[in-house]
């Protein structure tokens, strides 16, 4: 039984693939390398070079490789470049689904697992985003997920496809010393950069209505997540009901002035970061609650706050 996992040689994709090794789920990767990279990719798991967006290339991918299920992580993820490059995201993310979701009816596999984002709430009124609470992404990406789950959502109506949505949080750390996120705008990486390089870390904005004024955020540890992965797929493997979405959120709040502390403490590095001003569109405080996945996913945070940080400083310097 085997699953595709599209998008397997980024950085999520990477530790999903191995947390599927870990249960003896055979994966298959298809990713376009747009973002990724070959040698997160095991040498004993086929890797596919293409794009989701060629429908003849993946429905021949799930024929040949007998997949049974599919778990879609590729996508462009910049929220911030995606308000300059809407047609952009909108091909790869939606598009991008929308053809493997052809792909899959042609190729008679009627499972997905779907990676959604925070960014499908935009700025949320409570303190404690749940399932319920509502959508109001607020740039091209937030919006390109959320028609992604609505897709899922069409084509199980209409065809029966079996499907969940994991709308992620902020996902940092390493499962790996030899996976790690390359992203150029997330804050771990870029202040991992930075210290690296001898340069002090930058904080954006001060003046939020927090606690200490930095922005809030809710941080998971992509090992965490991976786990959650595993059990969606077993889930529908098994003809269990899942719930359309799910929010991999921690329900604890750290902000950007603890992280910078949390950063100095694993790296051995004293710094006191430097203040920019507030980033537009950055909301002060996110957070959500992961009961629904706690019940059903296998979702728990098995790290700490520290292992996130220690992890992700030890990737990086490898
Ligand atoms: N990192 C986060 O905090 C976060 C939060 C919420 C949601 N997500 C979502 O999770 C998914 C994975 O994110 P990541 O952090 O691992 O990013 P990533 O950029 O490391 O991984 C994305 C992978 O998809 C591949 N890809 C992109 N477009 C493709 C295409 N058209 N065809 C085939 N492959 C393609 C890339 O080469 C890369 O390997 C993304 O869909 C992202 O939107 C990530």
């Amino acid at each position: 039984m085997n699953w595709l996992v599209t998008g397997g040689a980024g950085y999520i994709g990477s530790h999903v693939v191995q947390a599927f090794r870990e249960v003896g789920l055979g994966a298959v990767v298809l990713d376009d390398l747009s973002s990724g990279h070959a040698e997160f990719v095991p040498d004993d798991v086929p890797l596919i070079r293409g794009s989701i967006l060629d429908t003849d290339l993946v429905a021949g991918t799930l024929a040949e490789h007998h997949v049974t299920g599919v778990v879609h992580l590729a996508g462009f993820k910049y929220a911030g470049v995606s308000v300059d490059r809407p047609l952009h995201t909108y091909e790869q993310n939606v598009t991008g689904t929308s053809h493997l979701l052809a792909a899959m009816a042609t190729a008679g596999v009627d499972a997905i697992v779907f990676s959604s984002s925070a960014a499908v709430y935009g700025t949320p009124d409570t303190d404690l985003v749940t399932e319920q609470t509502a959508t109001a992404p607020e740039s091209p990406y937030g919006e390109s997920k959320l028609i992604g789950e609505w897709l899922l959502r069409d084509q199980g109506r209409a065809t029966g496809l079996r499907h969940t949505s994991l709308r992620y949080f902020n996902v940092v750390g390493s499962g790996s010393p030899t996976l790690y996120d390359s992203s150029p705008h997330n804050l771990f990486p870029l202040v991992l950069d930075a210290l690296a390089a001898g340069r002090t870390p930058r904080i954006n904005g001060d003046d939020y209505p927090t606690p200490d004024g930095t922005c809030v955020r809710d941080y998971v540890h992509v090992a965490d997540l991976a786990v959650s992965h595993v059990a969606a797929a077993q889930a529908l493997a098994g003809g269990r009901a899942l719930e359309p979405v799910y929010n991999l959120g921690s329900g604890d709040g750290v902000s950007v002035r603890q992280i910078m502390t949390a950063m100095a403490d694993a790296t051995g590095i004293e710094f006191t970061p430097d203040v920019a001003p507030r980033r537009p569109g950055d909301p002060a405080r996110i957070v959500a609650s992961g009961a629904l996945a706690a019940r059903d996913l296998d979702w728990k945070m098995r790290h700490t706050l520290a292992d996130m940080v220690a992890s992700a400083w030890r990737a990086h310097t490898r």
